[in-house]
């Protein structure tokens, strides 16, 4: 290992400092749980390997992981998502940070080769590009990322790597169905905590932070007027489902597009108005993907799409929208602001993409409000503490957070936010438990 941070301007540090100040005030939990580490010191002497989206939020978790005793090594999960300012706080505050924005596929990987050069014991992940890697490396897989990543590790092999680590966790659901792809295959090869799929993550940060912070990137991005437009959002899970409901409440009509007949339905029931991709793409002005799936908009769509339209993708990775069909349509492609890439049809019409089609939220904006990372990083934090305590009894599979964890992360931000909540009494709770009493 030859680099111990590689980012792209030491001299924004002061700048970034003040991002991790605001967002601090408004991480009670993880800074509370902070408190705790810096007496217990439950990651003593541990490395942790972190591929996250570098923001301020994620500097609020790395500092918490250090004051826990643990040595920090921070790469990218984004190319575009890297908030260069924190990057350089984090690196004069001694941390090994790895990314910045805007760098290529290649760069991306060897920071990866980074972080795993330093034979972390715990991996933290959103995406699972770090763990993919690890479990690429050990199974000697052939891919262009792992030479990139062997051109930084060197001698280092998968099983060295390997040897180290206690577990991981995962903070996002396209990492955790990778995750679980691995586990079905039976070559997992350790335990991975999947953090998105606790409640107090998945109920709040996919539908809350991002409803949120993903019209945030489109609003930065464009400052197009929501109210009156008509917004097809793709997919209407956790994430989508938030998106479309905030849009709504901006005044948009707003048209869902889905694969599951369950959550069409509720799409339905909710009141939105429920299509094909082939339909909305004729009358849509502004469209959102969120389904974690590859090219759901694509050829056939884009041949019937209105002049003007505004392209934006909330999904972990670049692949909602087909880039490359995109560019062979096209008789011009045109960079027509920092974040919009126009690309102009044969037939004259314009169709806009947002942040290189990469998560809205993070390449044209800052990302989930610190309060909803608050809970998410909690997690995260609680997370790495419990695989240091339980690892030699866990199995080698996606495995939830333990549910007091989740209940303890919601109670921590009820009490933040100054509300109350009701406790059971004796009899209700008997009541509850028992079969006997009934009409
Ligand atoms: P989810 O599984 O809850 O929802 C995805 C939905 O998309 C499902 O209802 C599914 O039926 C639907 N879908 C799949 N293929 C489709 C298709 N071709 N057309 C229409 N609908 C389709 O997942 P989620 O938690 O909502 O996450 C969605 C994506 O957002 C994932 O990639 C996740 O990693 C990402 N994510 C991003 C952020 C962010 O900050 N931008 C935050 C959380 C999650
Ligand atoms: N994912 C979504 N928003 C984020 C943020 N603000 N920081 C880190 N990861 C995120």
């Amino acid at each position: 290992m030859t680099k111990s941070y590689w980012i792209k301007d030491l001299s924004l540090s002061g700048l970034g400092r003040k991002k991790i100040y605001w967002a601090e005030q408004e991480m009670p939990i993880l800074t509370s749980i902070r408190e705790r580490f810096s007496v217990e010191k439950p990651l003593k002497n541990l490395k942790i390997g972190a591929c996250l989206h570098i923001t301020k939020e994620t500097a609020v978790l790395v500092r918490t992981l250090r004051e826990a005793g643990a040595e920090v090594y921070l790469c990218a999960s984004n190319p575009l998502s890297t908030q260069d300012d924190v990057a350089a706080a984090l690196v004069d505050e001694g941390f090994h940070v790895f990314g910045w924005r805007g760098m290529s596929q290649r760069e991306y990987y060897e920071c990866i080769g980074y972080v795993l050069s330093s034979q972390p014991n715990i991996t933290i992940d959103d995406g699972a590009d770090l763990v993919s890697s690890i479990h690429k490396l050990y199974y000697n897989t052939l891919a262009d990322e792992i030479s990139l990543i062997k051109n930084i590790t060197g001698e280092l092999s998968g099983r060295e790597i390997l040897k180290n680590i206690m577990g991981g966790s995962e903070e996002t659901t396209t990492g955790v169905y990778r995750l679980k792809s691995l586990a079905r295959e039976g070559k997992l090869l350790y335990p991975i905590i999947a953090v998105n799929d606790a409640l107090s993550k998945s109920l709040f940060d996919n539908p809350i932070g991002t409803g949120q912070s993903a019209i945030d990137g489109v609003i930065r991005a464009t400052n197009t007027l929501i109210a009156g437009k008509d917004v097809v959002v793709v997919g209407f899970g956790r994430v989508g489902s938030g998106i479309a409901s905030r849009c709504r409440g901006l005044g948009a009509r707003v048209t869902i597009v889905e694969v599951d007949p369950i959550n069409a339905l509720r799409a339905a029931m909710d009141g939105f108005r429920v299509e094909s991709m082939l339909t909305a793409s004729k009358h849509g002005e502004i469209f959102i993907t969120a389904t974690g799936n590859i090219n759901v908009i694509r050829r056939e769509h884009f041949q019937v799409m209105k002049d003007g339209v505004i392209l934006a993708n909330a999904g972990h990775f670049d692949v909602e929208i087909c880039k490359k069909d995109l560019e062979e349509l096209s008789k011009m492609v045109e960079k027509t602001s920092d974040h919009i890439t126009t690309y102009v049809m044969e037939d004259g019409r314009r169709l806009h993409l947002l942040g290189d089609g990469r998560l809205v939220n993070l390449a044209c904006a800052e990302g989930h409000p610190s309060s909803v990372m608050d809970m998410s990083f909690s997690l995260q934090a609680l997370s790495a503490e419990y695989i240091v305590k339980n690892f030699k009894n866990l199995p080698r599979e996606v495995i939830p957070v333990p549910r007091e964890i989740d209940l303890l992360v919601a109670r921590l931000k009820l009490k933040s936010m100054g509300l109350e909540l009701e406790e059971m009494t004796e009899e209700q709770k008997r009541y509850l438990e028992s079969w006997y009493l009934g009409t």
